[in-house]
Formats: C-alpha cells, structure tokens, sequence
C-alpha cells in the first residue's frame, strides 16, 4: 500500500471502519502516522458490509479487496468490537485519555434515525430503513430484532434506500403491496435507473397510471410533461429480475406528505395518513406544500426511508440531523472547516477532532463519495498534523494493551485485524462446505466461537 514515509511520530485514531474510515486511514497511514482505528462491529466495513444489499456479492467483495490491503498495513491497527459514546463500552473522553493521540477522527456513519415525529410513529409495525436494513443484512444487535412485516407496506421517500427495503419486501417475503410514498411527484425522485430494476417488473401500471393521473393537474401547474414522466417512470417495467417473479404490487403515491400513523379500536396499524401537496418553486428546485386536504393509504406496516441523522450519543455536539462544524471558514484552506468540530457554547473549534464521511454529512452519497470525503477529510488532518507537536506515537503497544485491559474490565471483548481474517476464513470454508456463495454468522457470539475455533 501506498508509499513507505518517514515516520511522523503522530497517533491518529480513527473512530469507524466504513468506507470513509478505511479509504481515509490509507492517507494517514502514507503521511507517515501511525493509526488506530477503533469499529463498533467486529467485521469491518460499515455499510458495505451492513448496508449494500445482500446479494450484490461482487460489489461487496471487490470493495473489500481494497479494505484488506489498507488494514494489512503494519500502520494500520484495527480493533472491532468496540462502541464509543456515552452509554457505550467506551467514551470518547475515556478513549482520548488512554491513547493520547494527536487528532480524533469520527467516521461512525450516521448511525441515529430521523424521525418526523407524526402522531402514531411509536405503534407496532411502524419502522426505520436502516433497522430493517441492518436486519435484512445481518447486523448482530439488529437481527435479533422482531419486525413486524404485514401484507401491504407503505414506505415513507423514493430514494434508493427505499429500493433496498422494496426489494427485499418483493423478492424475500413476497408480500401484497408495497406502496412508496412520495412528498413531490414522479421527476424529484431520488432512487437510480439502476436500482430500481430490482422492483421495476411488479410495478402496477394500471394503478400507477391512475395515480398520475390523480396529480396530472398539479404537475401540469409547475410545467411537468406527463407523458415524459410517465414514460421515464415505467421503462424498466419489461426488466425481469434476477430473483425470478414476485406476486407483489408496487405502487406509488406522488405528492402525499405523511402527517399520522392511523390505528383501528384494537390499536392495530391500518394506514398512513398523508396531506395532498403542491409543488412550488423555491429557487431552482421544487418543493412540496400541503394543499390542506387529506387521505389514508391503506397499510398494516409503515417505513421511513427518509436519510438518516447522526449519532448523538457519541459525545459530540450536535444540530439537527449533524454534528456541530466550524462555520467560520479557514482562510488558508477554503472548506476545511466543515471537517472541524465545532463546540458551539464555548465559540471555538475542538482542537484535533475531525468528522469524516456520513458522520461530517448523513445519509449523502454512495462508497465513491464517502471514499472521496475521507480522503479529503484526512488531507485536514495530515495539514493540521503537520503544525502540531509529535510523540504521541510513542508507546503505543503499551497503549493499546492498556485499552485492552480496561475494556477487559467491563467485560467488553475487542478485535484485531488477524481475528478478523480469521473470521473470514471461517465464514469462507463454511460457503464452500454449504455450497452457497456467500455464508456470514448473524451474532457476535457465534463470530467470537469461529475466532476461538481458528485459534485452537
Ligand atoms: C441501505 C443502504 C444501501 C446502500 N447501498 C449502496 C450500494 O449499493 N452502493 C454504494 O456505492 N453505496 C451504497 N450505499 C451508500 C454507502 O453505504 C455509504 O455511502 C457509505 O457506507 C458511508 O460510509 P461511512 O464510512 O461514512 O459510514 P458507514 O458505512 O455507516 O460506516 C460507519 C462505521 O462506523 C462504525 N461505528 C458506528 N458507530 C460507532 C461507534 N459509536 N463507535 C465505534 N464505531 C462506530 C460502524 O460499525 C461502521 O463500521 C448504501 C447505503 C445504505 C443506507
Ligand atoms: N444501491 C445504491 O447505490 C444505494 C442504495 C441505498 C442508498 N444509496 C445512497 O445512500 C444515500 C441515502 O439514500 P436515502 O434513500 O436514504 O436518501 P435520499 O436519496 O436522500 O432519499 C430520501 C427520500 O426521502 C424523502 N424525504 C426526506 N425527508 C422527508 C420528509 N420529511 N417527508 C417525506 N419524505 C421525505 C426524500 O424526498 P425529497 O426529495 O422530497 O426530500 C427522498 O425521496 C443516497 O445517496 C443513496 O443514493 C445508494
């Protein structure tokens, strides 16, 4: 990997092994520093390995391929099983105070869930992509999870993490309906021609045309050209999927904003309660406003596929949906403010602390762009190493036995990178001995036995 620089006597710790962490890291590591490089999971690859849909195996490895050799590197050190935050097996003051690096990183995703906050969200049957997508993909703490999964499911946004929920609905439990349910109309959808193929084939086009139909005047108002729409919307309806064929109908609901989860008597999910909306420019996009008027869409399983929000438990500050950013732009560095930590009460950057990847911007992008952000984040942080006093480097097995030996103290079990090709040893043999193309363990502790098993 990379070229062998001089050692620059820094320690950088990078929290989050997704793709913004790794391919980041990489950058650290050629400028000479020594990384530790601290994962929730004991497998290493955030969404790709967690997220990305399970079949698409050779996405999935390919990417891998290129983890592998950036973890390989002696510079590198990878310790999994680890969840940094207030209430987890570690804080990040805890962590800061043990290994004294010189920079922090946060690459952890964005891990918390945006809700709209409707009446009725809190009722059994009522979900969050990215659980169910946890599930689906076997995310330990999330495959113990009993969801709920009705006949007819209405997914709140038309993005691609909505295609994801919808396939594995059409292709895996094979359901009534799935309904995707849009604030603006059929051209602001955010899902790809590629994606949607998955799906394309059990899209209901009489029903789908009867919905346009239903918007055709308020589309008309801002312009739209039905037929062309119509026509985009339905292309790959002649696709047939990999998966073979599906009774489920997939059906749209174009400028429908959710406003109530709606129970009957027995407190039982029966539909979504969506406000009729209009499109209005507002710049050069079009945005959606409630019209006032209201109708149910009848469901027994709601999902919101809306983009997630970060983690506010992990121990930084946080607005909204992100972490607080230096706002004040750098003068010598135009942009690499939006990489610093910001404290909003005190005024001034935390110095040494960087977000990276979903963590510095949630739910944007696919593996290239989270790649492309932690590359550039870690360019930050190589500038800010280059001013800043080494020697944190020193020690650092001392270190990290001595992180060891306080998480061994509260029964927290970490990871290294040799148990993690151990592990995937492991999984490979027992792929070839069942004769499926791809075999993962869904619990920690069965991840933990095939380690000790390659160990004995
Ligand atoms: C459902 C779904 C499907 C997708 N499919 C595709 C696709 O097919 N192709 C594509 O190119 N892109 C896809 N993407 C987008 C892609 O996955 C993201 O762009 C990318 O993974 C973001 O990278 P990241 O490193 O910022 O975060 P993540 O991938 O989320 O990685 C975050 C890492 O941080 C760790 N972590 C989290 N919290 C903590 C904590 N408290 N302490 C320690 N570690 C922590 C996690 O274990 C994880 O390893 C998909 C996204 C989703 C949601
Ligand atoms: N296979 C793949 O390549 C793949 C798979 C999954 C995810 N990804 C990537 O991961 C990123 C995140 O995907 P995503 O689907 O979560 O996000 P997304 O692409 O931003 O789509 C989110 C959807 O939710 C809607 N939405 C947001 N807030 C809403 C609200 N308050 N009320 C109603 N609807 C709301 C949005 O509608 P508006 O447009 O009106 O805001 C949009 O339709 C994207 O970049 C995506 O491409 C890629």
């Amino acid at each position: 990997m990379g070229e062998q620089t001089k050692p620059s006597g820094h320690l950088v710790v990078t929290i989050g092994a997704g793709p913004a962490g790794i391919y980041g890291v990489r950058k650290l590591a050629e400028a000479g520093h020594e990384v530790v490089i601290i994962n929730r999971d004991i497998k290493p690859g955030g969404l790709v390995e967690y997220g990305i849909y399970f079949n698409k195996h050779k996405l999935k490895e390919g990417v891998r391929i290129q983890f592998r050799k950036i973890l390989a590197d002696p510079r590198v050190r990878y310790l999994g099983h680890i969840k940094i935050g207030a209430q987890a097996d570690l804080t990040l003051d805890e962590l800061r105070e043990i290994l004294n690096p010189s920079a922090v990183v946060v690459a952890c995703g964005a891990q918390g869930t945006k809700a709209l906050g409707i009446p009725g969200d809190m009722t059994e049957g009522v979900y969050h992509a990215k659980d169910l997508v946890y599930y689906f993909n076997g995310l330990p703490e999330f495959r113990r999870r009993d969801f709920k999964i009705g006949e007819r499911v209405a997914i709140i946004g038309v993005g691609n993490v909505m295609v994801d929920v919808a396939h594995w609905l059409v292709h895996e439990k094979k359901i009534k309906e799935v309904i995707a349910v849009a604030r603006r109309g059929p051209a602001q959808r955010a899902y790809t021609d590629v994606e949607i193929q998955a799906v394309a084939a059990n899209f209901d086009t009489t029903a789908l045309r009867e919905e346009i139909e239903r918007v055709r005047p308020k589309l008309e108002a801002v312009g739209e050209d039905i037929e062309a729409n119509y026509k985009d919307l339905t292309k790959h309806i002649n696709t047939k999927s990999k998966e073979g064929e599906s009774p489920t109908r997939m059906l749209f609901r174009f400028l429908s904003a959710p406003t109530e989860v709606v129970c009957d008597e027995n407190g039982r999910l029966r539909a979504l309660r969506v406000e009729n909306t209009e499109l209005v420019k507002r710049g050069e996009s079009l945005s959606a406003k409630g019209t006032g008027e209201f109708y149910d869409v009848e469901c027994d399983t709601v999902v919101f596929a809306i983009g997630d929000r970060v983690d506010e438990t992990l121990g930084l500050p946080c607005t909204g949906v992100e972490y607080f950013k230096n706002p004040n732009p750098d003068p010598d560095n135009p942009g690499d403010e939006s990489y610093q930590v910001f404290d909003p009460e005190t005024g001034k950057v935390c110095t040494g602390l960087f977000v990276i990847g979903w963590s510095r911007q949630a739910s944007d992008g696919v593996v290239g762009r989270a790649k492309l952000d932690g590359e550039r984040g870690m360019a930050v942080v190589n500038r800010y190493l280059e001013k800043a006093a080494p020697g944190s480097a020193e020690n650092l097995n001392e270190k990290i036995a001595a992180l060891q030996e306080f998480l061994q103290s509260r029964g927290v079990r970490l990871v290294d990178y040799s148990d993690v090709r151990k592990l995937e040893a492991v999984e490979k043999q027992e792929s070839q001995s069942r004769g499926v193309e791809f075999f993962k363990y869904f619990t920690d502790e069965e991840m933990l036995a095939a380690i000790d098993r390659a160990n004995d």
